[in-house]
């Protein structure tokens, strides 16, 4: 919901979720080394996190400690070796509580989410029958789309559809059904758009392909989203989701989730000495042992803000699943609160000169992330950039994001992408907002 504008010059939030937010963000932002000066010591303001999260405290420490002290290989005779076999399993138990999987041995972890993608294409050979048809999106990020189209689509000998979006940068869902049929093999969708930030009403969406084609498989990147709000494998009914963890505070690592029952049956590239077991299977060669022990404590973070947020239950033994759902709606809160003031902003701005793309309509803002696509007629993205650089110390990004809205619906090299997450403040979006106020006027 955006703000009045009496809120938006002296931003006092009525939702006690808000104002508990507000108040702890100062402790927030301490978790974040990098949160207001980069490696060299530039004052900065970083609204780039789409490209990366900024990384927290602990998970960084996390990474040497898991260097320093455990053993490269999981066993069971050393207590050594035992211990880095808990660890292991301690990581895939709170990776699944943080989407609500069925259970640990659902999660396997990857170099990354796009080398965790291409895996699951080609682990996907030879189990349908009679279904061939794959269904890509215009918006979602590249990484869900050439796995199928380079692999999928190659050993189905099918078509590969794609689905397109609609003004104001939204999936087109009435296209994706119409594209549906019972020759469907599988649906690659995302969570949300990691250029314009519109987030697909996925529920909504799964239970319609399922009503058409009860055997489709659905496969959500959520790599985007996963910073923004709570995710629930189960709530959604797809059946695979990646995200990766330097998009949650964290390390370079993706994360994949898939149905026990389905990745059982699957056939991934496996070296023949590796356990012929989900989820060991899915994973080629040794875990990186620091990149997860940082994912966990990234994790753990969050758990940490529940806390934070909610002092009157931290001694009571909570349901993790449930910290993690209460933490993530109330980062979305917040989050959305930041979405209006700009959007309602944007709305005010009287400039031929500069093109937002995606969700601008401040009563809209419930239907996106906080990721802002933009550009200024006559300057390159690039100058841009620099601009807001030289001018606040302001990190955007420039590019295509990878992400096809650009490269294939518009057919755009680049565009400027100004992205926030839970621990940007009000007064660092008001910064953003009068910089680019600043380059409309000259
Ligand atoms: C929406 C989305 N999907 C997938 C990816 C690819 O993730 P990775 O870099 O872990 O392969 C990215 C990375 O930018 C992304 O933003």
């Amino acid at each position: 919901m955006a703000l009045p504008v009496c809120y938006m010059i002296f931003f006092m939030p009525v939702d006690p979720r808000l104002n508990r937010f507000m108040a702890i963000h100062g402790r927030i932002r301490s978790r974040f080394p990098q949160i207001d000066r980069d490696i060299r010591g530039n004052r900065r303001i970083y609204l780039n996190s789409a490209a990366g999260t900024l990384v927290v405290d602990a998970a960084a420490k996390a990474m040497a400690e898991a260097a320093t002290w455990l053993n490269s290989l999981p066993g069971e005779i050393y207590p050594s070796e035992e211990a880095t076999k808990d660890f292991h399993w301690h990581i895939r138990e709170i990776a699944a509580d943080f989407l609500n999987a069925g259970s640990p041995d659902e999660i396997s972890f990857h170099f990354s989410t796009t080398q965790a993608l291409f895996n699951l294409a080609v682990s996907l050979r030879g189990l349908f029958t009679g279904q061939r048809d794959l269904i890509v999106t215009d918006l979602d990020h590249m990484a869900n789309i050439s796995p199928w189209e380079m692999v999928g689509g190659k050993w189905r000998e099918g078509e590969v559809k794609r689905a397109r979006i609609k003004e104001p940068g939204l999936l087109d869902t009435e296209h994706l059904l119409f594209l549906v049929t019972k020759n469907t093999a599988l649906i690659a969708v995302p969570f949300a758009s990691n250029s314009l930030g519109t987030v697909v009403p996925l529920q909504e969406l799964v239970a319609g392909i399922k009503a058409k084609a009860p055997n489709c498989l659905i496969c959500v990147d959520a790599v985007h989203h996963a910073m923004h709000g709570a995710i629930d494998v189960q709530k959604i009914d797809c059946d695979f989701l990646a995200f990766s963890g330097y998009k949650i505070f964290g390390p370079m690592l993706g994360v994949l989730w898939g149905r026990k029952e389905l990745l059982d049956k699957m056939k991934p590239y496996r070296v023949e000495t590796n356990k012929n077991l989900t989820p060991f299977k899915y994973e080629q060669g040794t875990l990186n042992n620091s990149a997860l022990a940082s994912l966990g404590a990234a994790l753990q973070y969050l758990l940490w803000l529940d806390d934070e947020l909610n002092p009157q239950d931290r001694l009571k033994k909570e349901n993790r699943r449930a910290k993690f759902r209460r933490v993530m709606n109330d980062i979305a809160c917040y989050e959305s609160e930041m979405t209006g003031v700009i959007l309602d902003k944007l709305s005010q701005l009287e400039s031929s000169r500069v093109r937002f793309y995606g969700i601008v309509d401040p009563k809209s803002s419930s239907q996106r992330d906080p990721t802002f696509a933009f550009e200024i007629a006559g300057q390159k993205p690039s100058e841009t950039k620099k601009l807001f650089w030289e001018r606040q110390g302001i990190q955007i990004a420039d590019g295509n994001h990878y992400s096809a809205v650009f490269c294939r619906h518009f057919r755009k090299d680049s565009v400027c992408r100004a992205s926030f997450a839970h621990y940007n403040s009000v007064e660092e979006a008001r910064a953003f907002l009068a910089t680019l106020e600043e380059l409309l006027t000259e």
